[in-house]
């Protein structure tokens, strides 16, 4: 994946809370294109490996069941600088230091539960990509 490609998931509180087709209107209406996208749930097993480098930290028992609780919807994004771009949409991890019109300002519960995930670099956004969509046709 060549920079113009980011990974993002709607979480279990945003699908839980109907929020969905907001923040999908918030992502089309930044100007990303949905190249792959699928309603899904993690096994804990897997919400275990994908946040696997946070296995250290206090918070992953927590972040692994949460994650693995409900439906998500994943996809893959597709715009000019689109790692950056998508992380400064969504907003700081914890919400009340998200900025006002940010998905996570908007949609956000809390620092745990907060309503959708961002890529941090092009490296990963082609590794998360690939842990859900490998082998699916991108359009
Ligand atoms: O998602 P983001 O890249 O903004 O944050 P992160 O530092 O990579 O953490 C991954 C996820 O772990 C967050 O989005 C939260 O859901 C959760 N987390 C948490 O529950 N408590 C924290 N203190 C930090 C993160
Ligand atoms: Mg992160």
């Amino acid at each position: 994946m060549s920079g113009n490609r980011t990974f993002t998931m709607i979480k279990p509180d945003g699908v839980a809370a109907g929020n969905i087709g907001a923040i999908l209107h918030k992502i089309n209406e930044a100007g990303f294109r949905i190249v792959a996208m699928k309603l899904t749930k993690l096994s804990e097993e897997k919400a275990g490996a994908f946040y696997e480098v946070h296995k250290a930290r206090s918070f992953y028992g927590e972040l692994v069941s949460f994650m693995s609780s409900g439906p998500i919807v994943a996809a893959i994004l597709e715009k000019e600088n689109a790692v950056a771009d998508f992380r400064e949409l969504i907003g700081a991890t914890n919400p009340a230091e998200a900025k006002p019109g940010t998905i996570r300002a908007l949609y956000a519960k809390s620092i745990g539960e907060n309503a959708v995930h961002g890529s941090d670099s092009d490296e990963n956004a082609a590794i998360e990509a690939a842990f859900h969509f490998a082998g699916t046709e991108l359009f």
